[in-house]
């Protein structure tokens, strides 16, 4: 790039105003102004003098989007996961990759024990209820759920998501275990009401409350396959907002169908947005549109954090949060 040409950098979704002023500050900056999905031709016109890229998870970022980016020198992904592009493909052309992680840590881990809350108390079963106008009446066998005092949450990638939702639980009166391919360090144990680290088919055998909380990646893709699930108590809820991909659909759906396990609650799915027609009927399924990171606060916050990585980049400075192969 010409030191005195402004930088293109394009924007490959609608993002909030205060990442789009910082990256204004940054570059030419060409921001997709529709909450539709990019159509690839315009993207890929836009791309064809692009220097940075900032993408959304929705964007597929792989050979084909990089053939149509010759010059460009930055990824900065707007979320935290990243398993939407292909980084050695990245690496191998010189392309840098950002995230952003951290800002959304508390929001994803709220939403994550909202979800525990609405499966294991019913409360999405009960709202529908109410809104199908079927006439009903308290009784004291009416939708009962599970209580969560003195039950095990177990989670399964216990990084800063899965850490901030055992904080969460443990104000729930849960007892904690997670599996992870390292211990926490033991200040956090005992913070965390002496967690313990157990491997995955301990997990499953004894959770109430099993959370997803790893990264997607060519390991933990079906991670919860039938037989992860087979070995699940048939009491147990299983919470994913992580990413869709690591629970088979297919087998979620007749686990909780079969009575296997008694409820789940997804903010992702295997194939988004579609969400396995299975699952749709099922009464004993939570099923929210990947909300995870969805407030005001946390939105602003990953793409100003998005931005700064761009700002550091172009200034010649390293990435705040690069992500390597
Ligand atoms: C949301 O799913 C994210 O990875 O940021």
């Amino acid at each position: 790039m010409n030191p005195q040409t402004p930088a293109k950098i394009v924007v490959t979704g609608r993002i909030p105003e205060a990442g789009l002023d910082a990256l204004r500050a940054a570059g030419d900056v060409w921001a997709w102004d529709s909450d539709e999905v990019i159509a690839v031709d315009v993207r890929n016109e836009q791309l064809a003098a692009a220097d940075v890229a900032v993408t959304l998870l929705t964007d597929k970022v792989d050979d084909a989007f990089l053939d149509a980016a010759p010059n460009l020198q930055l990824v900065a992904n707007v979320a935290v996961g990243y398993n939407n592009i292909d980084v050695a493909a990245c690496t191998e052309r010189n392309v840098q990759v950002t995230n952003t992680p951290g800002v959304l840590t508390d929001a994803t881990a709220d939403l994550a024990m909202g979800l525990v809350l609405m499966s294991t108390r019913r409360l999405a079963e009960g709202e529908r209820l109410i809104r199908s106008k079927t006439p009903w009446q308290w009784g004291m066998f009416m939708m009962l759920g599970t209580g969560l005092q003195g039950r095990t949450l177990g989670i399964v990638g216990m990084g800063g998501i899965g850490a901030a939702m055992a904080m969460r639980a443990r104000a729930f009166g849960m007892n904690i275990v997670y599996h992870n391919r390292r211990s926490v360090d033991e200040a956090t144990e005992q913070l965390l009401g002496g967690a313990r680290r157990v491997d995955l088919d301990e997990l499953l055998a004894t959770s109430d409350v099993v959370s997803l909380n790893c990264p997607y990646s060519k390991e933990t893709h079906h991670l919860i396959d039938i037989d992860a699930l087979s070995l699940m108590k048939p009491s147990a809820h299983l919470i994913n907002t992580a990413r869709g991909p690591i629970v088979d659909e297919e087998a979620l759906a007749k686990a909780l169908k079969t009575g296997l396990i008694a409820g789940a609650g997804l903010d992702v799915y295997e194939n988004e947005p579609t969400v396995h027609p299975g699952l749709l009927d099922l009464d004993n399924v939570t099923l929210v549109p990947h909300l995870g990171s969805a407030t005001v606060e946390t939105r602003t916050a990953m793409a100003t954090t998005a931005a700064a990585n761009v700002v550091a980049v172009l200034g010649g400075r390293d990435a705040l949060n690069p992500v390597t192969a």
